[in-house]
């Protein structure tokens, strides 16, 4: 199977899996895990603050973030199209008991009028605003980046209206890769963030809040309070030393067969693409209403293609670390063939 569905599909690399077999373990719980504490220390470095924590998933750094960021009863500002919007099962609202604020957006990037409109006034009938979110790169609009000097700006908004900024950088890899900067060129102006070390970088397991030693602290202890306190989590951490190490710089290859993909399928009648969303390691498109997406994307399936669909005839493909360049030629050509059968 070529199996575009998503980045989250990776599998350990071998390097991973013999690093896993020999970390040096201890209990997490009294901050004896030296595998831990180290690739703690590396993520904290990498991103430019001061400490970090690892978390077993995506959803729960951001959940513990939000929880750590505000009190419960405040307003978060976040994107419409966001994952913590979208895909968190509302634990933004159900388990951290804030309101989600969502502004609409065409890539991901506030417009800074906006953002201010969004801030109301300190009222005795408004919830107070506590937190601004962003996502980097955004999921749903197609892995598409804000800029740092986009954050720079929004960043701004946020400290002149007393508000922190936090950064759902699950991706943040992808977006320092493409635009060849540190990845401390977006931190800086966020005052803290998490990144997944389980998406295109590999591992089978892990996201690291990164932040304030203040904030981290707290984040600790509401991680054991969502059940996220782990005990030898060296097992897990070994592949995320190996991942920050020499699975990074790669993710130009996944952005370079992304750009192959979408350049091939862009002149296929019946798929409506804005190459200027294809920033990294995603395609998404949309297709001509005339098609079935569900059977597209089965089609596309009988041919060893798997693909997902966002919202109705939204497609996604994404590259990432196992996928050729003769695969993604393949898939070019593959859709080319039934969209000519499927559209008169
Ligand atoms: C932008 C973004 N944030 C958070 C997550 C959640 O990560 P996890 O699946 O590890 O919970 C994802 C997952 O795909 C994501 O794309």
């Amino acid at each position: 199977m070529i199996d575009l569905r998503s980045d989250t599909v990776t599998v350990p690399t071998e390097e991973m899996l013999e690093a896993t077999r020999h970390a040096r373990l201890g209990d997490d719980y009294y901050r004896e895990d030296p595998t831990v504490n180290q690739l703690q220390k590396m993520a904290a470095e990498r991103m430019g603050k001061d400490d970090a924590l690892l978390v077993p998933s995506g959803t729960q750094a951001n959940l513990t973030s939000l929880m750590a960021n505000c009190n419960r009863g405040e307003l978060v500002i976040l994107e419409g199209e966001s994952h913590i919007y979208w895909y968190e099962v509302g634990g933004i609202s159900s388990l951290a008991g804030l309101l989600p604020w969502p502004i609409r957006t065409s890539t991901g990037v506030y417009a800074s009028e906006d953002l201010k409109e969004a801030i109301r006034p300190k009222n005795i009938s408004f919830p107070d605003p506590a937190l601004i979110c962003v996502e980097n790169t955004h999921n749903r609009h197609g892995g598409t980046i804000i800029t740092p000097n986009q954050l720079k700006e929004i960043s701004e908004i946020s400290k002149h209206n007393n508000l922190k900024l936090y950064m759902d950088g699950a991706r943040i890899f992808n977006a320092s890769t493409a635009l060849n900067i540190d990845p401390r060129e977006f931190t800086k102006h966020v005052d803290n963030m998490m990144f997944c070390l389980s998406k295109g970088l590999c591992c089978p397991v892990g996201s690291l809040i990164v932040g304030e030693q203040k904030f981290v602290e707290k984040a600790r202890k509401i991680r054991k309070l969502l059940g996220g306190q782990m005990r030898q989590a060296g097992i897990i951490a070994a592949s995320g030393i190996i991942a920050l190490e020499k699975m990074v710089d790669r993710l130009k290859d996944d952005h370079e067969n992304a750009k192959i993909l979408a350049e091939k399928i862009s002149k296929i009648p019946g798929i409506k693409l804005d190459l200027a969303t294809v920033q990294t390691n995603m395609v998404t498109f949309q297709l001509d209403p005339r098609v079935d997406d569900c059977a597209f994307l089965e089609q596309l399936k009988e041919r060893g293609i798997l693909a997902l669909s966002m919202s109705r005839n939204k497609i996604r493909f994404v590259t990432h670390h196992g996928i050729e360049r003769t695969q993604v030629e393949t898939t070019g050509k593959a859709i080319g063939e039934i969209l000519s059968k499927t559209i008169p």
